[in-house]
């Protein structure tokens, strides 16, 4: 095989910052060309936290040659270079497509440029997305489970490279497949197993430093297809030994594998227990529809309320009509006006299959065309629905304000569907304990976050008592924050915020404030008296008896809270004469 360089990173434009290209040996004549996007910004709904992320791809070189994926688009240039370095692209035989998301499948036209006979291995559904993708004639295989394909043996090494191939489907895409080289016990997942976390490291050397990140991407892009990872991982159990797992976003996944899968055969386990679910559909490959959805689902199941990503164009009718019936919610997109007969027949079974008992919500998916969101609104409420939220609008390019006010009407559904259960939990508490538990104290805090990002701000805030000093040196907070608080988002590691201590003597106004249901979406300080630019972390309310600005250290997961540790990085008391508010219950089943 050819040699590989230990590292050749080729920055790109100087205008465009922070993107490199990172080549590395991960098997025997097996090397993967990493796209690293130091920056991508946080705002898109699953870049929660602040470390960027990298797309992979790679190259396997038997006696026939496969690249599994390419880049995105913004790597047009330099992943191309180091691609050539390793191999002519004329030389490449098959081009193993994972799915068919653009920040994997963004360089696919251009390949086929420099090399028109180079044949696609994707699922059937990936070679029709494709099809509409590229916009010219190539070679394809489509393939499903069980499916093989063989590199033969590369004569320099021996090892021969025999591949197998697992559908994956909704994994995060409706046409996801997974390949198994035998020759390396490597499995390349692509989006499955990922996470957004862009460094040097190839490998997952640092379990703990990469962990938070695993967690956040598996919420937001896994969780709401749990059943489809259970599917997936009981295929996963059925092949050879696994040495790697080579992921499409990330470091690769070799160290703690164990501990990986193991996260994912839980948390899946979690989130499909029980029958209730809310179906959120949405339409892959148009406008703004998938990322929308996932901010619905990712509100969703941060109220621990199961959910169901359902893509109109690629759910078999069978499927979608039991999926849409067994929901006790279905929330639906707009669609284009001028949709194809496939997707028109798609919608008409939707349609059929809802019944009076489902709460039902739409949103915009900002394809450009959509069909208009009042009309469809009042179809459904026509069919006798009860609106779980009002129709979410989208009148511009969708941004974090957009996004937030999404997560927040998912969290809203969320709590509806598992309404009933949160009471019945409340009242099984054994009596006695829950008074003693009552007794516990605490003040009273508004715990504030904002932070802008380009020309897009995010901002929330909330009651907190449950908080309490956690070290001297240095300063240590730790405050207990309701998995559902649509201000958890702005609280992740690294993240700054604010606690601002209510004064005995004037808290109750503010209380009021910030004890209102608000909204999805809504400004949580308009009509309050707040300093700006006091602290780093967030809002100052005016009214408050003292603030801390804090940067969150740590997140310890609880049942029902984050228990979020922070350092406490300045601080200042408006009246020293005056004493905290102090929060007494009678009970402890709630604040
Ligand atoms: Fe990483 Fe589904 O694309």
């Amino acid at each position: 095989m050819a040699a590989i360089n230990s590292s050749a990173t080729v920055p790109n434009s100087p205008e465009i910052s922070r993107l490199s290209v990172q080549c590395e040996a991960i098997a025997t004549d097996t090397c993967t060309i990493r796209s690293l996007d130091w920056d991508r910004s946080r705002f898109d709904i699953e870049f929660g936290l602040r470390n960027g992320t990298t797309y992979n791809s790679f190259l396997i070189q038997g006696a026939k040659k496969a690249l599994i994926d390419t880049s995105h688009i913004k790597f047009q240039k330099s992943w191309f270079d180091v691609l050539k370095h390793q191999i002519n692209p004329t030389k490449i035989d098959y081009l193993i497509v994972s799915h068919t998301e653009p920040d994997h499948s963004g360089l696919i036209s251009d390949l086929l440029n420099l090399n028109p006979k180079i044949k696609i291995i994707a699922s059937k559904v990936a070679i029709q997305f494709l099809a509409n993708q590229v916009h010219r004639p190539f070679e394809s295989i489509a393939i499903k489970t069980g499916d093989k394909l063989d590199l033969g043996t590369n004569p320099l090494s021996g090892v021969q490279h025999h591949l197998e191939f697992i559908s994956a489907p909704n994994l995060h895409w409706p046409d996801t497949i997974f390949s198994y080289d035998h020759g390396t016990e490597t499995l390349y997942t692509c989006d499955a197993f990922g996470l957004h976390y862009c460094s040097n490291d190839v490998f997952d050397n640092n379990h703990n430093a990469i962990a938070p990140d695993f967690r956040f991407y598996y919420e937001c892009l896994m969780g709401p297809n749990a059943r489809s990872v259970l599917q997936a991982l009981k295929r996963i159990d059925k092949l050879p030994p696994i040495k790697t797992i080579a992921v499409g976003h990330g470091p690769l996944l070799r160290y703690h594998l164990d501990l990986w899968i193991n996260d994912y055969r839980k948390w899946s386990n979690d989130r499909s227990k029980g029958e209730r679910y809310a179906a959120v559909c949405y339409l892959s490959q148009y406008g703004f529809c998938d990322r929308l959805s996932q901010a619905i689902a990712h509100g969703i199941g941060k109220a621990n309320a199961q959910v169901q990503l359902i893509d109109l164009r690629a759910t078999d009718a069978q499927e979608l009509s039991s999926l849409i019936n067994e929901a006790q919610a279905v929330v639906v997109p707009t669609w284009p006006s001028k949709s194809n007969s496939e997707l028109q027949n798609s919608i008409g079974i939707l349609l059929a299959a809802l019944n009076q008992k489902q709460l039902i919500a739409v949103y915009d998916a900002f394809g450009g065309n959509d069909e208009p969101i009042d009309a469809l609104a009042n179809q459904l409420r026509s069919l006798g629905q009860k609106e779980a939220f009002s129709p979410l609008r989208v009148k511009q390019t969708p941004d974090s304000n957009t996004f937030q006010e999404f997560e927040e009407a998912g969290t809203d559904l969320g709590q509806l569907l598992n309404k009933k259960e949160s009471i019945a939990t409340m009242k099984s508490m054994d009596n006695e304990l829950d008074k003693a538990l009552g007794r516990i104290t605490g003040g009273l805090y508004v715990v504030t976050a904002s932070q802008k990002k380009e020309h897009s701000k995010r901002s929330s805030a909330m009651i907190a008592s449950w908080v309490s000093q956690a070290s001297f040196n240095p300063p240590g907070l730790t405050v207990a924050v309701a998995k559902d608080r649509a201000i958890e988002a702005l609280m992740q590691v690294g993240d700054q915020f604010v606690i601002n201590v209510l004064n005995e003597n004037n808290y109750q106004p503010l209380l009021r404030h910030f004890l209102k249901r608000f909204p999805p979406g809504a400004d949580r300080f308009s009509g309050i008296n707040i300093l700006e630019n006091v602290a780093k972390g967030g809002p100052v309310l005016a009214d408050a008896l003292a603030f801390l600005d804090c940067r969150v250290e740590k997140r310890l997961e609880g049942p029902d809270h984050w228990i979020i540790y922070a350092i406490v990085e300045q601080g200042n008391v408006a009246n020293a004469e005056a004493n905290t508010a102090v929060h007494f219950r009678k009970v402890g089943n709630h604040y």
